[in-house]
């Protein structure tokens, strides 16, 4: 099996680049499919210029539902390394719909056969957490451990730990014992890949996300945690109910060799969304390698006229 060692991070920030600025026209116009299919669109025409012999593991669904990026299609221009493919063109179609923060436009690259397929399975129960505490946290201790272990492992008092949780209701009780613990919460209403990265990135003022979100989500967290050092852990939610194996981020992704780009549609902690500008449009993204550990913010000037 051919592996990558070329950065294809750099060539993916052109994949979720065109996604974000298709999508960007649509925010705040309260039209979510007509965002995701623009996303969707102008994603697949990228990338299909990349060098990869890549299928998607991630995609939008299955064929008969999904014209564009559904599972198991081929992508790239088939000269490159056999890979895996995760993408979600919006991450936050809502938000963008909206015109709230925090949408993205994500994909993500592994060696073939490295990827969970989360077939059917929609939902899982995750925590997520940066580097510093990557090690210490437990998805099947309780809520007050898990946050205690974190602000030990980053020198901090409990009472400056922020959760980050998706404003759900079967997220009630978890509020709940976040609050009698004593540590902070950020609800967000959707988007939860942004949140997750936000864990391991530097002055976010984010240490954890915790509850239940999408699979193919925790996926392509999992490769964000690869390049990051920090970790996810998630079990399938199934039914209203959590069971099967603990899945570690090694399971989710079972490679290094891992490449991860994602572009603000709107603006976020992570990186802002796109904005015009009298030539055009400048947008902000985040790619990373999961080999070498290199993480680049990347701003565009994008001339559309
Ligand atoms: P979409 O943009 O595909 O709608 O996903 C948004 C999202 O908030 C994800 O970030 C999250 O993992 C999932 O939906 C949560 O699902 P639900 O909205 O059903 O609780």
């Amino acid at each position: 099996m051919a592996i990558p060692d070329r950065n294809l991070a750099l060539e993916l920030i052109r994949v979720t680049e065109t996604a974000a600025l298709a999508a960007a026209p649509w925010v705040g116009r309260g039209q979510k499919d007509l965002a995701d299919k623009a996303a969707v669109e102008a994603m697949r025409k990228m990338i299909n210029t990349v060098d990869m012999a890549g299928v998607v593991v991630i995609g939008e669904g299955e064929k008969d539902n999904a014209p564009m990026l559904h599972n198991g299609e081929s992508v790239g221009n088939q000269e490159g390394p056999a890979c895996d493919v995760a993408v979600d063109p919006i991450d936050g179609t809502s938000l963008t719909a909206n015109g709230m923060n925090g949408a993205i436009s994500v994909i993500a690259l592994a060696p073939r056969g490295s990827m969970y397929d989360p077939k059917t399975s929609f939902y899982m129960n995750k925590i997520v957490t940066g580097p510093e505490s990557a090690a210490v946290i437990d998805i099947q201790a309780p809520t007050a451990v898990n946050i205690a272990a974190v602000a030990k492992a980053k020198n901090l008092s409990i009472s400056d730990i922020t959760v980050v949780v998706l404003n759900r209701p079967r997220h009630d009780q978890l509020v709940k014992e976040i609050r009698e613990c004593g540590a902070r919460i950020r609800l967000i209403q959707d988007g939860d890949v942004a949140a997750a990265i936000e864990t391991a990135r530097p002055n976010t003022g984010i240490d954890l996300l915790m509850g239940i979100g999408g699979t193919p989500e925790g996926v392509i967290t999992a490769a964000a945690m690869i390049c990051l050092g920090g970790a996810i852990q998630g079990q399938l939610h199934i039914d209203g109910k959590s069971s099967g194996p603990i899945l570690s981020t090694r399971d989710l992704v079972n490679s290094d060799d891992v490449f991860l780009a994602a572009t603000g549609i709107t603006d976020g902690e992570l990186i802002k969304g796109i904005r015009y500008t009298s030539f055009g449009a400048v947008s902000q993204s985040i790619v990373m390698r999961g080999k070498s550990k290199t993480v680049r913010v990347i701003e565009t000037e994008h001339y559309l006229k």
